[in-house]
């Protein structure tokens, strides 16, 4: 396997899913959420976050796709769709890997928005403000990272690094 610079260790991560999962509670408390995850990306953070949520959750998923290798190619393609019924006059969290260009959040929240959810926040492990071509801040993130393709903890480079319960940079020979 290709060398990898660990950015945050597996602790640092699930200090701070714990913090934000703590943080959302706060804002429900005893009213049901439905937590949205974005496939394939974000679904260790979700699955970790659902665990640390001591409220009434509900898990839902949805896929779309943007990226080929380390780009956004700006079309996203909604591959996997939500049932509006699901989402309907519930409180919801869009659970995101990393927002990048913006793109795909932006997509998202209209997809959802248009279901009309009671309410609506987006919640993203990863944030790389930098890169922003779209006018977009999620609610709630994790962590403000630089301009650094990353890997791990869900996230892959054409489907590889998935696995790693780190997160960190491809060390290029
Ligand atoms: P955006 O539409 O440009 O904001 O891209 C968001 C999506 O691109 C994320 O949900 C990821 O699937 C993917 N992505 C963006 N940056 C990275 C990265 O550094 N590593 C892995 N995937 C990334």
């Amino acid at each position: 396997m290709d060398k990898i610079n660990i950015l945050y260790e597996e602790e640092a991560i699930q200090k701070r899913v714990k913090e934000i999962a703590l943080g959302l509670y706060d804002t429900y408390k005893d009213e049901e959420v439905v937590f949205v995850c974005t496939l394939k990306g974000a679904v260790f953070f979700a699955c970790d976050l659902l665990k640390r949520y001591p409220g009434d959750a509900r898990l839902e998923f949805l896929r779309v796709s943007s990226y080929e290798g380390e780009s956004s190619t700006g079309k996203i393609n909604l591959k996997m769709p939500l049932d509006a019924e699901k989402i309907n006059g519930k409180h919801v969290v869009i659970v995101e890997d990393i927002v990048d260009t913006g793109y795909t959040l932006e997509y998202i929240t209209k997809y959802i928005g248009d279901m009309h959810p009671k309410s609506l926040v987006t919640c993203t492990l990863l944030d790389k403000k930098a890169r922003r071509v779209v006018e977009i801040d999620p609610t709630y993130s994790g962590f403000v990272i630089e301009d650094l393709f990353v890997v791990g903890y869900g996230l892959d480079y054409d489907q590889k690094y998935r696995n790693l319960p780190y997160i960190g940079v491809v060390v290029k020979e």
